[in-house]
C-alpha cells in the first residue's frame, strides 16, 4: 500500500529505517538517526549552494521553473505587471491579501510619510568618495539605520516589526537617488509627497532647476512595472542571505543590508549590469556569433542575463519586461543595444549548447537596457532592483521571525582539513 514515507537501508550496518516524508520532502534532521555506533554523529545531508535543500516553508512567492510560472502569493505575475501597482503589490506580498481601497490609501500614506532620511544620514552619504559604486552606498547606509532607529531591534514585536518595513520600502527609493546624485555629483532632491512611489524616485533622480518634475507617465508606468516584477523571488541568494542574517535576531536594517551586498554581485542582481557591459563588448551585431563561439568553447565568456538555478525555460519576468523595452523606446528612442540582444537572444535559443543546457533569458537581459534608455548609467541598475526587492526581502524577514520551526541558521560542514597535531615553534618549521 501506498504511504508517505521513504525507507532506507544502511548498508553499512544493515539497518532500515522508514522516514516520513511531508510536502515532497524528507526532514534532514530523520537522517541523523542513521548511525554505525554509538560514537557516530550520525548522517547528515551534503547540499553545497544549496541545489536540493528546502530551508524553509514559504507562503509568499510559488516558481514552477519548468513551466515558466511566477506567483505572488497566487496571483500570476502578468495579470499583476498588467493590472496592479507596485505598493499595491507590496501590500500583497507582506499581508498576503490584496488591499481594499481603504487599506491601499492607508498604506500608500504610510509609505509616502516615511520617505524622508535623518539628515545626518545625508552626511553619512557625503563621507563616500565621488566614485563609490551607487550599489557600496545603498548597502551601508542601509546598515546604517540601525543606527538611527534602535528600536528596530525588538524583533518580536509585530508593530515594531511592521514599522521598520515601512520605513526600508519608503526610504529605499531616498537612499537610491541620493546614492546617485552623490556619484554624479549633483545635489540631492528631497521627496516629493504628491508624486507617486515611481514618480517620486525618478523625480529624486532628475529634478534639477526645476520647480516641479514632470514625470513621464510612459516611463512612469514601466518602472512601476520593473518594481513589480522584482519584487519578490522566493528563496534566491539575497533573499536567504536576509533570512540567515536575520535569524541571529539582529535588527531587519542589518538584515537587509546583507541582502543588498548578496543582490550586488555578478551573478544575482549585478547580473543587468553585466548584460549591458557585455553588449558594449560584443559592439555590433555581426560580431554576436563570434562572442557565441567563445561561450561555447568554455573560455570563460559567459552570456549574462542567461540561465537561472530555477527556471529551465523562458522567465516569465522576460517576457514582460521585453514588451514594456517597446513601450518606452517609443519614448526614449531605441536603443541602439537592443539589436545584438535580440540576435544574441536568437542565436542562443537556436543553439545546442543553449538548448540542452535550458539556457534562457532571465529577468536581467532586456531591464538594462530599459534602464539605459532611461538615462540611468550602469551603476544604477542593481540598485533598481534593489529597491522594489525590499518588500521581498522584508516580507520573508517577517515569515522567518515569527516561524516557531525557524532557529539562527547555522549549518553544519563536512570537514576535510588536517588532522590534529602539536604546534611547532617559529625555529623548527621547515
Ligand atoms: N552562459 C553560458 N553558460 C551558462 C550560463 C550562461 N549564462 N549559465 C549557465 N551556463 C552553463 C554552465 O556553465 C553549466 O554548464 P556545464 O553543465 O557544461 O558545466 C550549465 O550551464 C549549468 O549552469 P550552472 O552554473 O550549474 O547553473 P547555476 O544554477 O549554478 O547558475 C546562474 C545559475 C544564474 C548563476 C547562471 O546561469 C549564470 O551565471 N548566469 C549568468 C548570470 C545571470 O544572468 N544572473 C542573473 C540570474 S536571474 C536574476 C537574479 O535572480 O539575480
Amino acid at each position: 500500500m501506498a504511504k508517505d514515507t521513504l525507507t532506507v537501508t544502511d548498508n553499512r550496518t544493515g539497518k532500515t529505517y522508514e522516514l516520513p516524508i511531508a510536502d515532497g520532502c524528507i526532514r534532514s534532521m530523520d537522517l541523523r538517526q542513521i548511525k554505525t555506533g554509538g560514537d557516530d554523529f550520525g548522517l547528515m545531508a551534503y547540499d553545497p549552494a544549496f541545489l536540493n535543500t528546502a530551508n524553509c516553508k514559504s507562503a509568499i512567492t510559488f516558481i514552477d521553473g519548468d513551466k515558466g510560472i511566477l506567483e505572488y502569493r497566487g496571483y500570476p505575475i502578468e495579470q499583476l505587471a498588467e493590472k496592479s501597482t507596485y505598493l499595491e503589490v507590496a501590500y500583497l506580498t507582506m499581508n498576503g491579501e490584496l488591499p481594499t481601497k481603504s487599506q491601499l490609501e492607508d498604506f500608500v500614506h504610510k509609505v509616502t510619510h516615511h520617505t524622508f532620511i535623518h539628515e545626518n544620514v545625508k552626511s553619512f552619504m557625503d563621507g563616500f568618495r565621488y566614485d563609490s559604486h551607487p550599489m557600496s552606498i545603498l548597502a551601508s547606509t542601509v546598515a546604517a539605520l540601525s543606527g538611527f532607529y534602535p528600536d528596530a531591534k525588538h524583533v518580536k514585536d509585530r508593530a515594531t516589526r511592521r514599522q521598520q518595513m515601512i520605513r526600508l520600502i519608503a526610504k529605499m527609493p531616498t537612499i537610491a537617488a541620493f546614492s546617485f546624485r552623490h556619484s554624479q555629483g549633483l545635489p540631492y532632491v528631497y521627496p516629493d509627497n504628491e508624486l507617486s512611489y515611481c514618480g517620486n524616485f525618478l523625480a529624486m533622480i532628475r529634478r534639477m532647476t526645476e520647480s516641479k518634475y514632470k514625470v513621464n507617465p510612459v516611463l512612469e508606468r514601466a518602472l512601476d512595472i520593473l518594481f513589480i516584477l522584482h519584487a519578490d523571488h522566493e528563496q534566491n541568494c539575497s533573499t536567504t542571505a536576509t533570512r540567515v542574517v536575520g535569524s541571529s535576531e539582529v535588527d531587519p536594517y542589518s538584515a537587509v543590508a546583507a541582502g543588498i551586498t548578496a543582490l550586488y554581485g555578478p551573478l544575482h542582481g549585478g547580473a543587468n549590469e553585466a548584460v549591458l557591459r557585455m553588449l558594449r563588448e560584443i559592439g555590433s551585431v555581426k560580431a554576436v556569433p563570434e562572442f557565441i563561439k567563445r561561450v561555447r568553447g568554455g573560455e570563460g565568456a559567459k552570456l549574462m542575463g542567461f540561465g537561472h538555478r530555477v527556471y529551465k525555460s523562458y522567465d516569465p519576468r522576460a517576457k514582460v519586461i521585453k514588451r514594456t523595452a517597446d513601450e518606452v523606446f517609443e519614448v526614449t528612442g531605441k536603443n541602439p543595444l537592443l539589436e545584438i540582444a535580440l540576435e544574441l537572444e536568437r542565436i542562443a535559443l537556436a543553439d545546442d549548447y543553449f538548448v540542452q543546457r535550458k539556457l534562457y533569458p532571465n529577468v536581467d537581459f532586456y531591464s538594462g537596457l530599459i534602464y539605459e534608455a532611461m538615462g540611468f548609467p550602469v551603476d544604477m541598475f542593481p540598485v533598481l532592483f534593489a529597491i522594489p526587492r525590499t518588500v521581498g526581502w522584508v516580507s520573508q524577514w517577517e515569515e522567518m521571525i515569527t516561524d516557531p520551526e525557524q532557529k539562527i541558521s547555522r549549518p553544519r560542514q563536512v570537514f576535510t582539513g588536517a588532522k590534529k597535531r602539536d604546534y611547532v615553534t617559529i625555529d623548527r618549521r621547515g
